[in-house]
């Protein structure tokens, strides 16, 4: 017998029916995964998208900002996560210098994300003229792109740390006419990331396509949060923006100390553990 490939069983959503979502007042549930058994507890909870977040930086590979995360590490991720959904649109995030240099390599990257590794889209930082022209440039060649403005964390140091972004009025304009921009040059959804309230809820009014916040307030389209921080897996203060919905950080730790003390004392593994 042959073995079975992973193909999707069932219809994903698509980015006509994330567009469609906003037109119809429905909020769209997004979460960050960069696994397979992550992905498909996702999935299975009913999340509508999935980014792939070069967060995985931070959240899984200990640095202090994304920069270092390269194409190669978020294809083999998102290819893990594509592999677990069965429903969600998964996104996968473009890191950092791999489309900022020049529209041909920024194709040519993104193409890798839906033909290698199974992504339904992709994510790129920016409003400016040149991350526009990179959106346009992959719209017009077949490839859906979710855009990403406010606190974009791959322009880290230009932005003098992570601070929340368009408290100036002047910022403020220029995060509208970005979003702005970033929906004329195609993309089909645009994350907000670290503005006030009330300018997310201005942006959300000026696109037509789905806005998704995060630490944007209660206004947007639509709401992501990052995995390890949603499950209480963030060591240390979180930001304000964030709400844990479990505490698995102490679980898993109670968890590991109760199987220390059984191995040290003796008591596993026991009868049932064992083969006879
Ligand atoms: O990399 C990421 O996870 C992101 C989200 C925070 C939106 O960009």
């Amino acid at each position: 017998m042959s073995a079975t490939p992973r193909t999707p069983p069932t219809p994903r959503l698509t980015v006509t029916d994330l567009r469609a979502a906003k037109a119809a007042g429905r909020r769209i549930a997004a979460v960050t995964a960069y696994d397979f058994p992550s992905a498909r507890l996702a999935d299975a909870a009913g999340m509508d998208l999935i980014l792939v977040g070069d967060s995985l930086g931070t959240a899984l590979q200990g640095h202090a900002t994304t920069l270092p995360v390269t194409l190669e590490q978020m294809l083999y991720h998102t290819a893990m996560v594509a592999r677990a959904a069965t429903r969600a649109l998964v996104v996968g995030d473009m890191p950092f210098m791999t489309y900022q240099a020049g529209v041909e390599t920024a194709l040519a990257n993104a193409g890798r994300f839906l033909a290698e590794a199974g992504a339904a889209a992709v994510k790129l930082e920016g409003g400016h003229p040149a991350a526009v022209e990179r959106i346009r440039a992959m719209v017009e060649c077949g490839i859906p792109v979710m855009g990403h403005v406010g606190l974009t964390p791959q322009s880290v140091h230009a932005m003098g740390g992570f601070r929340v972004q368009g408290k100036a009025e002047a910022d403020a304009e220029r995060i509208v006419r970005e979003a702005r921009a970033v929906e004329a040059a195609g993309a089909f959804t645009i994350i907000l990331e670290g503005i006030p309230e009330k300018l997310a809820k201005q942006v959300t009014e000026a696109v037509a396509i789905p806005t998704v916040g995060i630490g944007a307030g209660v206004h947007c389209d639509g709401q992501i949060l990052v995995w390890h921080d949603l499950l209480g897996l963030t060591e240390g203060r979180v930001p304000r923006f964030v709400k844990p919905y479990a505490q698995l950080g102490r679980a898993i730790r109670r968890a590991l100390k109760a199987y220390r003390t059984d191995v040290a004392g003796g008591t596993f593994p026991g009868p049932d553990h064992t083969y006879h």
